[in-house]
């Protein structure tokens, strides 16, 4: 009894703690009001949310970094954001699907500074430690990604238990 209580608590406390890192994203984009017009900041931070959600496609996030530089724009802070951005983990239900999904448009990102970074994914899937230690190097020095989408780039950096996505 004890121990399936304490179970369930660490469990929570798992699950609270890998969902607040999604909100830090969100929270990240939000801190960016000095950048752009007035309110873009917002609105650009109340997308985030939506494109982690297991539904939507891998490719949505990168798309929504590239619009968080183009309206934000090139300073160091904005590339952190939208690079914190590409590098999130994309919610999971294990219920539906065994494996991560992962971009495979070799066009996205198409800003510069935020190619060759690679997403964390949920780290129960067999291979997950190695993704998600080059998930946090990709975002200190990324990898090479010329004419590579985030898939290929994932694949090269010895990751590929996953599912493409276009
Ligand atoms: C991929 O991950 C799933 C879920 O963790 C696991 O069941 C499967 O064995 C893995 N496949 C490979 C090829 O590592």
């Amino acid at each position: 009894m004890y121990t399936t209580t304490f179970i369930l608590a660490a469990l929570a406390a798992v699950g609270q703690a890998r969902f607040g890192r999604e909100g830090l994203v969100q929270a990240s984009v939000q801190a960016l009001s000095d950048f752009g017009a007035p309110g873009a900041a917002g609105t650009l931070a109340g997308q985030t949310p939506g494109v982690l959600l297991a539904g939507a496609s891998a490719c949505a996030k990168l798309e929504l970094a590239d619009q968080i530089v183009a309206e934000l724009g090139t300073d160091p802070a904005v590339l952190a954001a939208a690079a914190e951005l590409v590098a999130a983990e994309k919610n999971f239900n294990p219920s539906a699907q065994a494996i991560p999904t992962i971009c495979s448009d070799a066009s996205l990102p198409a800003t510069a500074e935020l190619r060759g970074i690679v997403p964390l994914v949920d780290p129960d899937v067999v291979g997950a430690d190695v993704q998600n230690a080059n998930s946090a190097a990709s975002l200190q020095t990324p990898f090479a990604a010329d004419g590579l989408s985030v898939a290929d780039v994932t694949t090269a950096q010895g990751f590929s238990n996953f599912t493409l996505q276009a």
